[in-house]
């Protein structure tokens, strides 16, 4: 232990002056404080008793030295006469005998220490621990479909999972952590199409087909566009492409990007029309079914649970899709564009000619289109529908006469036209697709003929609505007794 001082030092160093009143044995009348002290100096005990006067107080009520005397072991200030006639005990572990040894040292310095070290192996360990569950839990959510069953039921289909999750929640899908689960069990069976930005894959998810259209890394804007497109609020339609899922898996070398929607085994609209014929009421359920998803489509539905306008902006035959019961479902949303009607804005800046070029209407072939203003994307949708309209009519089996499948602009284009070549024929020539006189002897015929004029007119503000369109032909679907 190191030498201490003893009390008088103490006080000196304190600079206070020190009434040590031998007479009384220490003890003193006192206007300030007396003081007894014990303190182990060398090895031997010192016992101190003095006072101090008021005046030298510092501060009056709890002077310092009566708070931290250095090297004074045990101190005791009072503040009446005589009250320092105290023995005070040297405190236990230092007095002669009560000294430590060597292992009791050890002890109080390795203790604390050891205790120290196994607390912060122990928070190591607790860390590790957690660290592992939480990847292990990770891992299962993504890839063990075994663990499904802690939010998917096993007895759930997709359709019935889609219904539950996307009607609690947003009305914009599935909760992400699903969709993910969904695309990280599905396995994949043929290629069934190729377009511009990837390839499209049947694949199978518990028993029941899906669609996987999977983009290359390159696409990754299309990939998140498309997705992000899909999962706007109350987009869900029975005439727009379901979508099930978006995930993007890096396998370290390249990230797959896919995206996963309703399987429709009639394909697209322009597989289904150069492999069949439609009957009157085929050709009237497909028009109508397509007008009520582009009409969906371009409503804006106000409330928080409303949606947006949308335009498509790649209305085509190949962007259809065929289903079961022969109705259509509007696909590829990846070019699509979304109004917000509150500051009359577009939410991404629109690039002047997106699309397919044989598709593409008279204003976005001239590049007259006002792009500030969205319902010019509508009515270059409603155009588009016009061809589609056109190729649907020419595969209607009427009366025993029937015209092969053939692409709008067939006998006026080459085949993959530029938009040169577009703007020519449809802007300084006017000219459209052919619509037969002998239409006009089949009421069906002759009124898809009427709304296919209405839908070319140059002046884009001219053309019918989704909405109109899809009124017209509920009228004839009624007029033709065709149960929908
Ligand atoms: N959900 C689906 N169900 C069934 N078949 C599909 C589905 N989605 C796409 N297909 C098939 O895959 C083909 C390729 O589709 P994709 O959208 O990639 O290209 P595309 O429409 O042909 O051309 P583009 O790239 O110009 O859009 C379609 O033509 C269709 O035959
Ligand atoms: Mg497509």
């Amino acid at each position: 232990m190191r030498s201490n001082l003893n009390l008088k030092v103490q006080l000196k160093r304190l600079n206070l002056v020190v009434k040590t009143c031998k007479q009384s044995g220490f003890r003193c009348e006192t206007d300030g404080a007396c003081v007894a002290s014990s303190s182990l100096i060398e090895g031997h005990e010192q016992r101190v008793r003095t006072c101090i006067t008021r005046d030298k107080l510092v501060p009056p009520g709890q002077p310092f030295f009566c708070l931290s005397a250095e090297g004074l072991l045990h101190i005791h200030c009072c503040y009446t006469d005589y009250c320092n006639s105290i023995d005070l005990k040297i405190p236990s572990g230092y007095g002669p005998g009560g000294r430590w040894g060597l292992v009791e040292l050890v002890a109080v310095i390795a203790g604390p220490l050891f205790l120290l070290c196994l607390l912060l192996l122990l928070g190591l360990c607790l860390y590790q621990y957690q660290h592992r569950a939480y990847h292990h839990r990770q891992r299962l959510e993504v890839e063990d479909p075994s663990c499904e069953h802690l939010y998917m039921p096993k007895d759930r289909t997709l359709q019935d999972l889609i219904y539950d999750l996307s009607t609690s929640g947003s009305g914009s899908g599935l909760p992400l952590f699903v969709q993910r689960t969904v695309a990280r069990t599905i396995v994949l069976q043929e290629i069934i199409g190729k377009g511009r930005f990837g390839e499209v894959w049947r694949g199978r998810w518990r028993g029941g087909d899906v669609a996987v259209k999977i983009f290359s890394s390159r696409e990754e804007r299309s990939w998140f566009r498309e997705a992000e497109i899909y999962q706007t609020i109350m987009l869900r339609h029975e005439n727009i492409l379901g979508f099930i899922a978006a995930d993007n898996k890096d396998n370290g070398t390249w990230t797959q990007l896919w995206l996963v929607s309703d399987y429709h085994e009639y394909g697209s609209l322009f597989d289904y029309l150069n492999r069949y014929s439609v009957t009157t009421e085929g050709m009237i359920k497909l028009a109508l079914s397509a007008a009520s998803g582009l009409a969906h489509l371009h409503m804006e539905i106000l409330g928080t649970q409303g949606k947006p306008g949308i335009a498509h902006r790649d209305l085509k035959s190949k962007n259809i899709l065929v289903k079961k019961n022969c109705t259509c479902a509007i696909a590829d949303l990846g070019l699509a564009v979304r109004h917000d009607s509150a500051s009359d804005t577009i939410d991404i800046a629109p690039n002047q000619r997106v699309g397919t070029k044989r598709y593409m209407a008279p204003e976005v072939l001239d590049e007259t289109i006002n792009m500030r203003h969205f319902d010019s994307f509508k009515c270059a949708d409603i155009y588009a529908l016009g061809l589609v309209y056109w190729e649907i009519a020419r595969r209607c089996n009427t009366g025993g006469i029937l015209e092969d499948y053939q692409l709008p602009y067939f006998d006026l284009v080459p085949s993959d036209p530029s938009i040169e070549e577009m703007r020519k024929v449809v802007c300084d020539q006017k000219l459209r697709p052919n619509i037969p006189n002998w239409w006009q002897s089949y009421e069906a015929l002759r009124v898809m003929g009427k709304i296919m004029r209405e839908c070319w007119y140059s002046n884009g503000a001219a053309r019918l609505t989704a909405l109109r369109i899809k009124k017209t032909l509920s009228q004839l679907s009624i007029q033709e007794d065709i149960k929908l």
